[in-house]
């Protein structure tokens, strides 16, 4: 094995150190710094191999006997590693995303390799920070990780789903001399789910350093509820370590202040924390009448979590909650703040074009608003805990969220991830149910029962403040089953058995914890099973489930139904059924295509979802050439009372809005244009168009947003479509676009929503895909001044689009160090 001392020469190495040291001091602007933590981005600067690489076999007595000690780890988790050759990135990265499609890869995983993969990274810690704690704190890791720190095994994770916290301040070594080595080992063969997961550190990864005395991870407990009308209590809890050599004896405090920055509340207590001992303060605090978090006002509450030594800040942490109430009623349904809210949600796993499972949280925001357009007030984050920036959005912009675990199992282990979850999470307004498991096997047995009320007894232990709930795809008649574990009973589709569950067990919340799984293409309106293509209209369904009409009456129509999840918000990589085999490689359950793009489904569930406004929708396009005198069915979806349909100015019919099945209206196929109005109390309210368009003559790029932050982070979604003579969108259009991004940011990928593209979703080129293809760009790190894009086919005008980029305070980061120049420090 070749050493990091003979490639690289003892000058380039300071040289390196030197370079380093000054960005460092530049770049690095701790949060807490004045407070005694820290927590800095770790994302930039990591060095990455796909494939595994191979342990040593020790041969001999001698090295067999120190290969088994602390520090001695072999291969590319050892200190001295010839990493030269890896390739260099910054997380989060999946590489799923980047490998080829493969026929004989997994489908359930979207016929893509996923493997073994190395990263390793250096850091340089000060002198300054001997006798700091310092943690690792990485999102996620897909799917089986090992992490060492200087040759020391410090972790095991077998979650793809779960922060991973780890406490390296005892492997840590300090000075420029003496870099400190992260190696971590992916296997992401081991699979965790039947979709698309990814591969590798595909959240964002941090260093947090704190003083000897600090705040354990997740160790300020904030659940508010509401005790008697208008008086609330925090019930708050505070658990410290302390690595130092002495007992400290600490003030811990807690300040809430409202959204106009007002203290509402204020607790403080002194304690003891012995040497390497957690000890939890207590700080219950009292509110009168705070403002309440909803849908529309989304009133946040600041907690901010002060550890006092001798009077000197050691530690300091903030969280943002909210108060609302929730009641799940076995008659009436979902009720918040005492008023009732039917659950229009969707369920989500958390992949995108493009990037895979490493979506930036600027591309999150965008998915949220697109949800938050469509009327959806309430996400499934299936099956899986999500990030913790995308719970942040959905208490920011208003949802109700149902938090999944993934790893059904009381045993340690797999408690531990519950735990974590709930830990995290629990200070989320957003958060109103926690979900112990997805379609289990056992959930109609003695086992799943016995299994779930270990669950559930932790979460009334670690929150107690929301109910429990459990997604049954079956059993829920038999005498012992799940549903007697948890508060409210999640079923999975299972209509005809809606009725007969509240017949037996009329005092029993209830929910479809998902349904639907209706099949479309975006922008087809015949399925052709040869070519793997669904039509639009909202016909096609498994078995298992129902089309999005019949699945919203059933729900809409039930007041004891708490509210639906449609599987699935957005398409989503891998589990491509109807088909579930070669060519399709994304599934066709999305309400929106992969990249946010709507199918009919989405004007459907918007006319029923949105009430506060008229809308009006025509489906399908008017661009038939060849069908000419052929009857094509219109369908008009409106929340009006009554629509009208024209064609060229031609009446075609008058029709009362069906709300549950919408407005069908057989037109024979003439180029021209439809119209549709909408009338409410025999006014018009609305109205809307299609056109037949020309052929493609130019390319258009449109932008999600005005500009983007230069912090290495923004990112942003653009449209790519075509237009005619006249400047209308060509719903039909195929061409094959080239991408070319220069200046302050670059590419991370595109995609056009068609579930049989083997496009690369990273590559230069992207097809249009009935109309449509989206390409996303991302700010470089520290940047300003603006982005340029321009995107050719052949034969269209090309489009140029310039994104302004504004200088943004980078997140203060961990300079990537060099390797170690001392072998023994
Ligand atoms: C459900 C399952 C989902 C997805 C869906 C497809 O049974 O919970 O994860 O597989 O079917 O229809």
């Amino acid at each position: 094995m070749k050493l990091h001392k003979s490639a690289f020469p003892g000058w380039r190495i300071l040289v390196r150190h030197v370079l380093f040291a000054v960005l460092g001091g530049l770049f690095v602007m701790p949060a807490y710094a004045d407070a005694g933590r820290e927590r800095l981005s770790l994302d930039r600067g990591w060095l990455f191999h796909l494939g595994d690489v191979p342990f040593h076999v020790p041969a001999t007595q001698d090295e067999t006997y120190y290969a088994t000690k602390a520090g001695m780890a072999s291969g590319a988790a050892a200190v001295k590693f010839d990493d030269t050759a890896w390739r260099k990135l910054d997380l989060p990265h999946d590489w799923q995303v980047e490998q080829p499609f493969d026929p004989k890869a997994n489908m359930a995983q979207g016929f893509r390799p996923r493997g073994i993969g190395w990263y390793r990274r250096y850091i340089a810690l000060p002198e300054s920070d001997r006798g700091r704690h310092v943690e690792l704190e990485f999102g996620a890791i897909a799917t089986h990780a090992t992490v060492w720190v200087n040759g020391n095994l410090v972790n095991h994770n077998w979650s793809g789903y779960n922060e991973v916290r780890i406490d390296i301040t005892p492997y840590l070594h300090y000075g420029d001399r003496h870099a400190n080595v992260i190696a971590v080992r992916v296997d992401a063969d081991a699979m965790e789910g039947w979709w698309y997961e990814g591969a590798g550190m595909y959240r964002h990864t941090w260093l947090v350093k704190t003083d000897a005395v600090h705040v354990v991870p997740d160790g300020v407990r904030v659940t508010p509820r509401e005790v008697a009308a208008g008086n609330w209590e925090i019930p708050a809890t505070v658990t410290l370590d302390n690595d130092g050599k002495q007992e400290a004896r600490v003030d811990v405090e807690m300040v809430v202040t409202g959204p106009d920055g007002k203290q509402v509340a204020r607790r403080s207590t002194s304690i003891a924390v012995p040497v390497l001992t957690q000890v939890t303060a207590s700080l219950p605090m009292a509110i009168r009448r705070p403002a309440r978090w909803s849908l529309d006002r989304t009133t946040l509450y600041h907690v901010t979590t002060t550890v006092r030594r001798d009077g000197k800040v050691v530690d300091r942490l903030a969280l943002d909650t909210g108060f609302r109430t929730l009641r799940f009623d076995a008659a009436k349904g979902f009720f918040l703040n005492g008023e009732h809210v039917k659950l229009q949600g969707v369920c989500l796993h958390q992949d995108h074009a493009g990037v895979g499972v490493a979506v930036p949280t600027s591309i999150w925001a965008f998915r949220l608003r697109r949800l938050k357009e469509l009327g959806v007030n309430a996400i499934r984050f299936s099956h899986n805990a999500i990030a913790s920036e995308v719970l942040d959005l959905a208490d920011r912009m208003g949802f109700l969220v149902m938090a999944e675990n993934r790893n059904f199992n009381p045993s340690p282990d797999y408690m531990k991830q519950f735990e974590w979850m709930l830990k995290r999470d629990r200070h989320h307004p957003s958060v109103i149910l926690w979900s112990v498991f997805n379609e289990e096997p056992v959930q109609a047995t003695e086992a799943g029962y016995e299994m779930a009320r270990r669950m559930v007894a932790v979460a009334k232990a670690l929150d107690g403040t929301r109910p429990t709930t459990a997604a049954m795809s079956n059993g829920l008649l038999t005498p012992l089953n799940v549903s007697h574990a948890v508060d409210v009973v999640g079923a999975n589709y299972q209509i005809p058995e809606y009725d007969k569950f509240h017949a037996a067990r009329p005092d029993k919340p209830f929910t479809s914890s998902e349904d639907t799984s209706a099949f479309m293409t975006r922008g087809e309106f015949a399925t052709d099973k040869a070519r793997h293509i669904e039509t639009s209209y909202d016909t096609e369904a498994p078995a298992w489930g129902n089309t999005h009409r019949d699945a919203w009456q059933a729900i809409g129509t039930r007041d004891f139904v708490a509210g639906g999840f449609v599987w699935t918000g957005f398409d989503y990589h891998g589990e491509s059924w109807p088909y579930a085999s070669w060519p399709s490689v994304s599934s066709f359950f999305g309400i929106m295509d992969l990249n946010g793009f709507p199918k009919t489904a989405y004007y459907m569930h918007q006319v029923q979802w949105i009430k506060d406004r008229p809308l009006i929708y025509i489906a399908p396009h008017w661009n038939w050439a060849g069908k000419e005198g052929q009857e094509i069915v219109v369908r008009v979806m409106s929340n009006a009372e009554r629509v009208k349909l024209l064609l060229n100015g031609r009446e075609i019919g008058e029709q009362k809005v069906d709300h549950y099945r919408m407005n069908d209206f057989k037109v024979k196929y003439e180029p021209g244009k439809l119209d549709a109005i909408a009338y409410t109390g025999g006014k018009e309210v609305a109205r809307t168009s299609v056109e037949t368009t020309g052929p493609a003559v130019a390319l258009e790029l449109v932008p999600d947003r005005g500009m983007l932050n230069g912090d290495g982070d923004d990112a942003m979604p653009i449209t790519v479509r075509a237009l005619d003579a006249q400047g209308r969108a060509v719903p039909i259009a195929n061409d094959e676009v080239t991408f070319e991004t220069a200046g302050a940011g670059k590419s991370i990928g595109h995609g056009n929503g068609d579930p049989n593209s083997h496009e690369d979703e990273k590559g230069r080129t992207r097809r249009l895909f009935n109309g449509l293809a989206q390409l996303l760009v991302q700010s470089n790190w520290a940047s300003s001044g603006s982005i340029e894009v321009d995107a050719s086919a052949p034969g269209l005008r090309a489009a140029h689009l310039t994104i302004p980029v504004r200088a943004a305070a980078p997140v203060a980061y961990v300079p990537a160090g060099a390797p170690p120049v001392d072998d023994k420090p």
